[in-house]
């Protein structure tokens, strides 16, 4: 018998959890927990961690998962590796829906890192108006450089002190547009972004707005992952499904 577990928390997997509902298909859709309030998704939905990679697998065996679609984003590297090490322990089919990494353009001014730390780096030492637009997470080695403003664009309000002393909070939850996300920038005088190198639509539009506006972007390339069987869009998951016995 099928049934799926959908690793969640991106534009993509909502997308392929809607073509699974209308499919007819048995299907489990999980969330880490992270937003107080999450799109809600047409699939019995579970929430939070399910406790490392041997979790994870007893998971699987307990409820009879046959495939994993492990669609979150490309940054959740450690759920990524868990569900890898978990499926191939329990002996359940896994593919990863991953977007392209966004490409710079000839217009772009991007400096690429490896790292957060090397986000921080990368930021001037004089005093700047960054756009942190990285999440919630990560926030305090920013705290390395107290010097400069940080704009940031978070789900939910924050509930502790930011560990960051000159801060302006957007709540926002995307996908984002252009003109939004231009006006936004020169509502608060933005001279740099910092970005994710996350891909896909939702979250491109802070990029065309700092283009047209001529700003550097500090692009954060992603984490690596071990090889694992990647699939680009909802179709190719459904073919997958369909030849590997779903
Ligand atoms: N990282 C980002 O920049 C980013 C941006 C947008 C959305 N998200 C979404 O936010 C969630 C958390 O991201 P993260 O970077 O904190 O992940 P992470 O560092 O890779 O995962 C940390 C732990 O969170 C739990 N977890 C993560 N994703 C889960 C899921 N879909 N269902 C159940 N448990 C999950 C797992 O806990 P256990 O070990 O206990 O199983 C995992 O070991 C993911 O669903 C991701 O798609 C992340």
């Amino acid at each position: 018998m099928t049934r799926i577990l959908l690793l969640g928390g991106t534009t993509e997997a909502s997308a392929l959890a809607r073509t699974l509902a209308d499919a007819g298909m048995d299907a489990v859709f999980s969330y880490a927990g992270r937003t107080a309030k999450p799109v809600s998704q047409p699939l019995p939905t579970r929430l939070g961690g399910f406790g490392g990679p041997e979790g994870l697998a007893a998971y699987l065996k307990a409820e009879a998962i046959s495939h994993v679609v492990d669609a979150t984003h490309p940054f959740a590297a450690q759920m990524s590796r868990n569900a890898m090490q978990a499926c191939a322990a329990a002996g359940v089919a896994l593919c990863a829906l991953e977007r392209p990494p966004w490409q710079a353009g000839e217009v772009d001014s991007w400096i690429h890192v490896d790292s957060i730390d090397a986000a921080v780096a990368a930021l001037p030492d004089a005093a700047a108006r960054v756009f942190l637009a990285i999440g919630k997470q990560n926030l305090t080695q920013f705290g390395a450089k107290p010097q400069h403003h940080y704009l940031l664009r978070l789900v939910d309000a924050p509930d502790a002190p930011l560990p960051l002393p000159h801060t302006t909070v957007e709540i926002a939850r995307g996908p984002f547009d252009v003109a939004g996300d231009t006006a936004l920038m020169q509502r608060h005088d933005i001279t740099h972004v910092v970005a994710k190198n996350a891909g896909g639509i939702g979250a491109a539009a802070k990029l065309t707005a700092a283009r047209s506006l001529g700003l550097p972007v500090v692009m954060i390339d992603r984490p690596q992952l071990p090889q694992r069987h990647i699939l680009g869009s909802v179709a190719e998951v459904m073919a997958w499904l369909s030849h590997s016995g779903a």
